[in-house]
């Protein structure tokens, strides 16, 4: 099986239940803060209204960044390699009474032969996010040009993530978690995401750790230290 078989059996078979533990609703809570007080140095324009003023959340998971940043947002697109995800968030945006400006769709940007879905994603994104997912993908080089084609000029790239342990000081990822075969890479160094980005043509790149480090179960890793990349693609 590839990477991307693991994250679609492993992120299938995820109940919606995982959102209630206790470490679960910490992260996804520590995430949902430090998007909406990074809105300035993310570069998210706080009064556009505008219908085409839109957000690709991708790997969106149910949808933790798109919840975040849904009041910037009139219109917002998810995408993510597994279908219970996908529901996931689809019926949380419906919970939300948000169904009409937020919905997300089953894809994967590496994989070529998705004419469907790949091909119907925005490519004038005003913000793309990825959260917390780069980590799961066997190409993130290439992972962060295909993001940085969906965005419209000027518009943002914002990657969170954990960094390396080299650079963090946190203990290394456990490698019999059991998420260790959906997990491509463990953690990025300042210097890999930012030579991605700047592969990718992105420019205007700032690069910040999470004020507070992130406390994940001993078997996954223990305290961990997040981060937030951000790139422009310029007009
Ligand atoms: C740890 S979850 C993060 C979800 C969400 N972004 C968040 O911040 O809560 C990782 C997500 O990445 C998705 N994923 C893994 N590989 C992917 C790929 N190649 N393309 C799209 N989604 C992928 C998984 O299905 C899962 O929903």
């Amino acid at each position: 099986m590839t990477t991307a078989d693991y994250n679609i059996h492993k992120f299938d078979a995820m109940s919606p239940a995982v959102w209630e533990e206790p470490w679960i609703k910490a992260l996804t809570s520590q995430i949902t803060t430090a998007l909406q007080n990074h809105v300035a140095w993310i570069g998210i324009e706080t009064d556009n209204t505008g219908s085409d003023y839109k957000l690709f959340d991708y790997a969106c998971g149910n949808g933790v960044a798109s919840h975040a940043l849904a009041s910037f947002f009139p219109v917002i697109h998810g995408m993510d390699i597994s279908s219970g995800m996908v529901s996931q968030y689809n019926v949380r945006a419906e919970d939300s009474k948000l169904s009409h400006r937020m919905h997300a769709v089953v894809g994967n940007l590496l994989d070529d032969s998705d004419s469907g879905a790949v091909a119907a994603a925005p490519t004038d994104a005003a913000l793309v996010v990825m959260s917390m997912a780069l980590h799961h993908v066997s190409d993130p080089a290439t992972m962060i040009r295909k993001l940085s084609q969906r965005l419209r000029p000027g518009g943002v790239l914002l990657i969170i993530d954990f960094v390396a342990t080299s650079e963090s000081g946190c203990p290394a990822l456990e490698d019999d978690s059991p998420m260790s075969h959906a997990i491509a890479h463990r953690g990025f160094t300042e210097k890999a995401v930012r030579d991605m980005f700047s592969q990718a043509g992105l420019q205007s790149w700032a690069w910040k750790w999470m004020d507070e480090q992130t406390k994940l179960p001993e078997a996954a890793g223990g305290v961990q230290q997040l981060f937030l990349a951000r790139g422009v693609r310029e007009g």
